[in-house]
Formats: C-alpha cells, sequence, structure tokens
C-alpha cells in the first residue's frame, strides 16, 4: 500500500514514514516532507525504500497534471543516517531546470554521503567498540543471536564486525542514486543571517534557510522556512538521544536551545520532525523543547552519578545495569528502545562519559 500524502499547509505535504519495532526485521523510514513554494520545490529527507519513494514520485506527477513547473529542485537529507539519506534519484525526477542534493559536510567520507547501510552499521559497530562491547549489550532473547558474534570476536574480530554489517543491513535499502551527486554544505559557508534580535547561522535556499543542528549526529541540520514559520527537523528531536557513538548531548542541547530561541521569539510556530507527529503553536513547541532539554540534562547527571556511586569504574556495560535498574529515566529508556535496540542505551551512558572526560 502506498503512503498517503498528507497536506500540513498550503506548500507543505508530508509522506509518513514508519517506526519499526525491530531493526533486525525492518528497517526505520523516515518521514518525508515535499515544499512547493513558487517554482521551487523542495524534498526534505528523502528517506528510504521504494514504497514511500514511489508516493512522492505519484505526487510529483500528479502535481505536474495539475499544472505545477519547478524551475528549481532541492533535496535535503536532514542527516546522512539510513532512514534518511536515501532515494536521492528522486531528484532526476522533478523536471526542473536546475537541481541541487544537499548533505552536510560531516554526513561525507571520503567523497560519498556516508548512508550505504553495510558501512553505516560496520562504522557504528567499530566506534561502539572503542568503548564497550556492542555484542553483549543486547538483553534477551537478543543476546542469545549475539553470543556467536562475541565469540568471533575474541579470535577474528574482523570477520564478527563484517558478518555482522552484512546480516544488520539486510532489511536496509541500499542507496537509490540519480544523475545528481550531493553537495556538502560546508560548515565554513554558513552565513550569519538576522531574524529581529537573533542571529542563526546558515545556508539561505532561496527564501528558506538551512540551519546546522548537531547533535543526533554531527551532519544533521533542520530546514527554516520563515515565511509558514516552520521547521523541519529531522532527527534533532529523535526520542532517546544521543542513540550513536558519533551524538553528542552538549551539541543536542545547544541546537534545541537555539531552536527554542526561534520559537520563544514567535519565528517558529510549526515544528516538523522526521518520526512523530507535527507540533503547532509556540506553545506546544516549546513545552516539547524544554522536555527535551531538560531529560538530556537529567540523562547526564544520571549517568554522572552512576560513575561517582559506582566507585568511577568505566565500565559502560555496568553502569548502563545500574542505571536501567535504579533509575525510572533509563527504565523508560530501555522500554521505549526494547527490542527495537538495546545498544542505544549503552550509547547515551558511553557519549555522555566521553563528553565528560571519563572516556577516551
Ligand atoms: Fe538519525
Ligand atoms: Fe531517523
Amino acid at each position: 500500500m502506498k503512503t498517503v500524502p498528507m497536506k500540513i499547509r498550503d506548500g507543505i505535504v508530508l509522506f509518513a514514514g514508519k517506526m519499526s519495532r525491530n531493526l533486525m526485521l525492518e528497517p526505520v523510514v523516515s518521514n518525508t516532507y515535499f515544499l512547493e513554494d513558487g517554482d521551487e520545490m523542495i524534498i526534505f529527507d528523502p528517506s528510504c525504500g521504494k514504497k514511500i519513494a514511489e508516493s512522492v514520485e505519484s505526487h510529483m506527477q500528479n502535481r505536474c497534471k495539475a499544472g505545477a513547473k519547478w524551475k528549481k529542485a532541492v533535496l535535503i537529507a536532514g542527516h546522512s543516517h539510513i532512514d534518511h539519506a536515501n532515494n536521492f534519484y528522486l531528484s532526476d525526477l522533478t523536471g526542473a531546470g536546475e537541481t541541487h542534493i544537499y548533505v552536510h559536510e560531516a554526513g561525507f567520507k571520503s567523497g560519498r554521503v556516508s548512508n550505504e547501510p553495510v558501512a553505516f552499521i560496520r562504522n557504528m559497530i567499530e566506534e561502539t567498540k572503542k568503548s564497550y562491547n556492542p555484542y553483549l549489550a543486547f538483553s534477551f532473547p537478543y543476546n542469545l543471536l549475539m553470543y556467536p558474534f562475541a565469540a568471533l570476536d575474541v579470535f577474528f574480530p574482523d570477520l564478527a564486525v563484517k558478518l555482522f554489517s552484512r546480516i544488520g543491513a539486510l532489511p536496509w535499502p541500499g542507496p537509490v542514486d540519480g544523475e545528481v551527486r550531493p553537495e556538502p554544505l560546508i560548515q565554513d559557508d554558513a552565513e550569519v543571517i538576522n531574524f529581529g534580535n537573533i542571529s542563526i547561522n546558515g545556508w539561505r535556499v532561496g527564501k528558506k534557510i538551512i540551519l546546522s543542528t548537531p547533535g543526533h549526529s554531527p551532519c544533521s541540520v533542520s530546514l527554516f522556512w520563515p515565511e509558514k514559520k516552520a521547521l523541519f527537523v529531522s532527527d534533532a528531536d529523535w526520542i532517546g538521544n544521543p542513540v550513536f557513538m558519533s551524538s553528542s548531548i552538549r551539541d543536542c542541547i545547544d541546537s534545541l536551545e537555539r531552536i527554542k530561541k526561534l520559537t520563544c521569539a514567535g519565528e517558529v510556530v510549526l515544528f516538523l520532525p522526521a518520526h512523530g507527529q507535527v507540533k503547532e503553536g509556540r506553545e506546544r513547541i516549546m513545552e516539547h523543547l524544554e522536555f527535551l532539554i531538560s531529560r538530556l540534562k537529567l540523562m547526564r547527571s544520571e549517568v554522572m552519578s552512576a560513575y561517582q556511586s559506582c566507585g568511577k569504574v568505566k565500565d559502560v556495560r555496568r553502569l548502563t545495569k545500574v542505571l536501567v535498574q535504579g533509575s525510572p529515566l533509563f527504565k523508560t529508556l530501555k522500554l521505549i528502545n526494547y527490542p527495537r535496540f538495546v545498544l542505544f542505551i549503552h550509547n547515551v551512558v558511553a557519549v555522555c562519559l566521553k563528553e565528560e572526560g571519563v572516556l577516551d
């Protein structure tokens, strides 16, 4: 069944993604937003998988039949995670004279967007292994599946990660590229743009602005459409942040604080995430942002308390166990992530210890 397009405002259409209960069996699919502004169209987070892409394709065809003509088409990946940075081929189907695909420079590796599932999972495991053993992080019954990898890792670590990434990548669709080469958004090229007494750093796309909002990933960006007072945030508000070793609690808080400033000043009244519900109204968005910021701060203070009370032990798995048993917040985090990926909770602990200078 196709994803039904949902009109949010004139010029803003949402193609809803899908959460996965089990990343071993099916991928997460991010929301895709389709924007039209005169002769310019933007696809924000082109997502992954055929189903959602085909719905976007037929929506584009319908819009063209209804007389829409675009001079400029832009695809923006909110970040290079494999549930967002895919379906780049859509840029070939717009009929626009000028077409761009933008990904933040931190989402590139050796000149290519880091969105290939096997490489993505391999990189994630290798990063994680610097702080704790990911094969031993899972709870029952997933631990039973992981023991062979843990055993293999003892003698043949390269083979273990190779096998794990190949198997882990099975449900994830590979990148579907088109003719247009993705262009990096270079941080040093970002300009300072003033809104009343607020200054933001970003890249202009017509009348819209791409903002750097790192935290969930170093390459996370949001798209701000001032005229609609709309902010497309990708995973900047992802529940369970930080979920990867490349995440940062500090950057998450800083990015959310900047979004809060814009919202507080009345510049944002429509908050459009890559997963979950669209939030409308200044009060509702402020409440959401304040909740996220306070939860991140609480996460950090609970991790550091556990570290102190366990005699400054630098064992991520042990500290995670203590937190999941004793803290209502971490119990909830486990519940939210289980059985999807218990690994994420360990990453919260490891990232926090790294940022506080406990781990290298
Ligand atoms: Fe993500
Ligand atoms: Fe995502």
